[in-house]
């Protein structure tokens, strides 16, 4: 293996630079090795990536049938253990059968009014302002948290207090090695999502039907316990969890791309019909998330390197929606681009459930904002990222909404 193999992930240029950094892996790389022991490999290319999403035997849970020790005794560990993203087969299998319904075409077909409502609502803000705004700010934060709110029939003014806790939560969920504090303050968040949301469902129980995302999982819940009241509270906050920074960058991306890109927001603006294809670009050139995690499930071979059973596996989706031996032309931003099968929500088991809610709301976003703010404006071509391993983002895009 040569030195190149072993691949620094703090290191600040491949930080900074990360598009050329992920051709050169996908080019010379494929399977990098992660610190001195190599129990890590970073993967880049769209046909092994996807090939590890597809196996059933590869793994989210680092040891099969166990959870880390780390994430303690308390409410989180019991979060953990329900959570849908943390969950092998066969309780992944029957957690996310029961939830489905979720986002099935009726309860899609009862959410797009609400969505358009949020959106547009948010739209017009926008466009009452004279001069620049932030839209992170203005718009990329608050239409998700509208959104997820609306969905779990929470009110939109608690959208910060449901947000607040989330960071504590996500570092048990997501396998970071804890302090005791950060421990204790887990198992709080856990416990605070169990107390607020057991509310909220308890005081919906009877009022809502399947077409309701709440109800059609209520439904499985009183359908002879088949979903327990802490899983449906599990999967219900993990909606929000799920869903809030991913659909937040992913807006913030499509508002910096067509307007770096006036050509393709002038196709978008002549053509509303677009708007699904353009979403799906956007995902595919700005991915919301760089890397998934998988667990190697046996041995394998990959370009030449030996992959042993329980390797931590990051999965570079960025990088695979932007392989040169998948797409054509793959660093072009082309709205009107065909077999877009990008790798934004993965693919197999995993899938990401709300990826039907995020086409609503992307196609409800860029059907409006062209027509709606045909003069919008970048007033700051090179705005701040974040430069996050996993979730990179803008974390401000300065705009005029009626131009300069
Ligand atoms: C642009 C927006 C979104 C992106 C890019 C995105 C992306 C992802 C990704 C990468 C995963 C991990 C899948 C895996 O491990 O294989 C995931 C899982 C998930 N997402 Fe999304 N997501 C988005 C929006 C949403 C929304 C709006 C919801 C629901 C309201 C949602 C709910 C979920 C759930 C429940 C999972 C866990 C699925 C499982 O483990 O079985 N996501 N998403």
């Amino acid at each position: 293996m040569s030195a190149l193999a072993y691949l620094s992930l703090g290191d600040p240029t491949f930080r900074t630079d990360r598009f050329p950094a992920y051709r050169r892996l996908r080019d010379h790389t494929p399977v990098a090795r992660v610190g001195p022991d190599g129990t890590r490999a970073v993967l880049t290319r769209y046909a092994d990536i996807e090939r590890i999403f597809k196996d059933p035997l590869m793994r989210v849970q680092p040891k099969a049938g166990e959870f880390p020790a780390g994430i303690g005794t308390g409410p989180g560990a019991t979060f953990h253990k329900l959570s849908l993203p943390d969950l092998d087969a066969p309780t992944h299998t029957r957690l996310r059968k029961l939830a489905s319904p979720a986002f099935a075409p009726r309860a899609l077909a009862h959410m797009r009014s609400w969505v358009e409502r949020i959106i547009i609502d948010n739209v017009e803000a926008l466009a009452t302002v004279d001069g620049e705004v932030d839209f992170v700010e203005h718009f990329g934060m608050r239409v998700p948290a509208e959104i997820a709110c609306r969905l779990l029939h929470a009110p939109a003014a608690d959208a910060g207090t449901v947000l607040r806790r989330m960071p504590a939560l996500n570092r048990l969920l997501t396998h970071a090695p804890l302090t005791p504090d950060e421990l204790a303050e887990a198992d709080q968040a856990a416990q605070f999502y169990f107390d607020y949301i057991g509310e909220i469902v308890d005081s919906q129980r009877g009022k809502l039907g399947p077409e309701d995302p709440v109800g059609a999982l209520m439904l499985a819940e009183e359908a002879g316990g088949r979903l327990s009241r802490d899983e449906l509270i599990v999967t219900l906050v993990g909606f929000f969890i799920a869903s809030y920074h991913t659909t937040m960058t992913a807006m913030t991306s499509a508002v910096h791309a067509l307007l770096s890109h006036p050509d393709q927001m002038r196709l978008l603006a002549a053509d509303p019909d677009l708007a699904p294809a353009a979403w799906e670009e956007v995902l595919r050139w700005q991915s919301p998330v760089h890397f998934i995690t998988r667990y190697a499930g046996y041995e394998f071979e990959l370009h030449g390197e030996t992959v042993a059973e329980g390797t931590q596996l990051l999965l570079g989706i960025a990088s695979a929606n932007r392989d040169e031996r998948r797409f054509a032309d793959p660093d072009t931003f082309d709205i009107r681009r065909t077999g877009n099968r990008h790798l934004a929500f993965t693919a197999g088991g995993h899938y990401c459930m709300g990826a039907p809610l995020s086409r609503l709301e992307g196609d409800v976003l860029l059907r409006v904002l062209p027509q709606r703010l045909p003069a919008m404006t970048l007033t700051d071509p090179n705005p701040p990222w974040t430069d996050d391993l996993v979730f990179r983002a803008m974390t401000a895009l300065t705009v005029a909404p009626n131009g300069v």
